[in-house]
């Protein structure tokens, strides 16, 4: 029950500790530890020291523990799995799914540790550039600080540590502080890899003395950060010339086109707006549907989403279960009651049952509305008419935010259009906005952040790009 954090290869005791209680049932499921800012300090000491080491690793060491993270984790799944499920009330459905990912995730970053080049560059492409020979070289961070989410507690981290490791750098890690135990797991397994001492170390505790330390230590090089906008912004603001990565949400939103076939759409529009309650940066927020198809994908999406199953986040036929919190709960049907003041026409839920806020669908929704115009992280869809794809495209590109968006379209000329015009980080054709495999570059425009994940991308971001020139004149 008492956890202990993870610095240096060692489990410490901390000063002070904090209840952590399961979002679903409410019971305490364990007592976490709350660093103080000098035991913060402590850690980053000892990442700083062991960047030398770290960094010394070869490529095929870096990934041969890379994909030894990925192999306790498959003698795992089962364990790292329930600890979501407790302590995010990720439904077990999609917390096995999630470390799935997360095995690929790590054996993808074990990939790309043994493809981490630089490039020639042609010196004597330039008047004064003969008999020289140029090249870059991919060098580590250092100290690289990990502040990450509770929606995907092990995928999230996954991208982080994943890319800081087959990079060389050494980490300090903050988990959010709903979703400690499966970093904590994540440590458990790093213990048993051949990762020197003081490479991986995990802090817990509040984001704004854990979360601020990293961020202003001069000895941390890089902040990779996912989580709001409101955080990410006050990172930028504090973290003066350290690198910043900065992933942070969006309301994104999809167009269907005349002449599609719903019957395989609405699956998908299901899974997009509900799955791990809408608590996903990528969730189906908005949906603009053709006049042609607007009341027929209302009628179906609605019944399928009345049959999703709706209870405890442990049984595996669960769909749907609690929100991570009491307060985001609260906030999410404030918003909900704000819509239906204000002409929404709810189809599906708007209401909270045993303790489950449950799938919500809104029709008629105003673009001013907190429901469509900011980011929801709550199981709820918004559905509006649209008489012309432009419409939906100005209605997605109407937005502080631009992660992904996603059209279904049978016309290859309105998938080209939405491609080039939709201003997002991601387009998918014929699929959700919440489609997302883990090598593929993942970021946002305007208030969705700045910079890549997916590994080959984060793995970029975390190195310092040196040039060598050679002058045989
Ligand atoms: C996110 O919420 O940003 C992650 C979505 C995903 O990895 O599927």
């Amino acid at each position: 029950m008492k956890k202990q954090y993870y610095v240096n290869g060692e489990w410490k005791a901390a000063e002070k500790y904090a209840d952590l209680y399961s979002p679903y049932s409410k019971e305490v499921i364990a007592q976490i530890p709350q660093a103080t800012l000098e035991e913060v300090g402590q850690v980053i000491d000892i990442a700083y020291k062991a960047r030398k080491q770290m960094a010394e690793l070869t490529a095929y060491e870096r990934a041969a523990i890379l994909e030894n993270i990925a192999q306790l984790f498959m003698e795992n799944r089962q364990k790292a799995a329930e600890i979501i499920s407790l302590e995010a009330a990720k439904p077990m459905k999609f917390a096995l799914g999630e470390i799935d990912r997360t095995i690929e995730t790590y054996k993808f970053a074990a990939e790309e540790a043994k493809r981490l080049t630089g490039e020639m560059i042609p010196m004597d492409a330039a008047k004064n550039g003969a008999n020289r020979f140029g090249y870059t070289i991919e060098q580590p961070l250092g100290v690289i600080g990990a502040i990450t989410p509770f929606n995907f507690p092990q995928n999230l981290v996954a991208h982080k540590v994943g890319p800081a490791i087959a990079a060389g750098n050494t980490i300090v890690l903050k988990p959010a502080s709903q979703t400690p135990l499966s970093a904590l797991f994540l440590a458990e397994l790093i213990d048993q890899t051949a990762l020197p001492k003081g490479a991986f170390n995990v802090v817990t505790g509040s984001g704004r003395i854990v979360g601020d330390a990293l961020v202003t230590s001069d000895k941390v090089k890089m902040i990779t950060f996912t989580g709001s906008p409101g955080v990410g912004i006050d990172i930028r603001n504090k973290a003066g010339l350290k690198k910043v990565a900065l992933e942070l949400g969006s309301n994104a939103g999809l167009i269907i086109d005349k002449n599609v076939d719903l019957a395989q759409i609405v699956p998908k529009c299901v899974t997009g707006a509900f799955s791990n309650q809408g608590q996903v940066c990528i969730s189906l927020q908005r949906t603009y549907v053709m006049d042609e198809l607007f009341d027929a994908f209302v009628e179906q999406f609605t019944a399928a989403t009345k049959q999703l199953v709706v209870g405890s986040p442990l049984d595996e036929a669960t769909d749907i279960s609690a929100m991570i919190n009491r307060d985001e709960q609260d906030r999410a049907l404030s918003w909900v009651q704000e819509a239906i003041e204000n002409g929404a026409e709810v189809v599906a839920g708007g209401n909270i049952a045993a303790g489950v806020f449950m799938p919500t669908i809104l029709t008629n929704v105003d673009a001013t509305l907190k429901v469509s115009c900011q980011e929801v992280f709550a199981p709820i869809v918004v559905v509006n008419r649209i008489s012309s794809v432009e419409e939906g495209i100005a209605a997605i590109n109407d937005s502080n935010y631009g992660l992904q968006a996603g059209i279904f379209t049978n016309d290859i000329q309105t998938a080209f259009k939405a491609s080039k015009e939709l201003e997002v980080g991601g387009v998918m054709i014929n699929d959700i906005p919440t489609y997302r495999v883990d090598q593929m570059p993942y970021g946002g425009v305007k208030e969705s952040g700045t910079g890549k994940e997916g590994l080959k991308y984060a793995i970029h971001e975390m190195t310092e790009t040196k040039l060598v020139v050679w002058n045989q004149n």
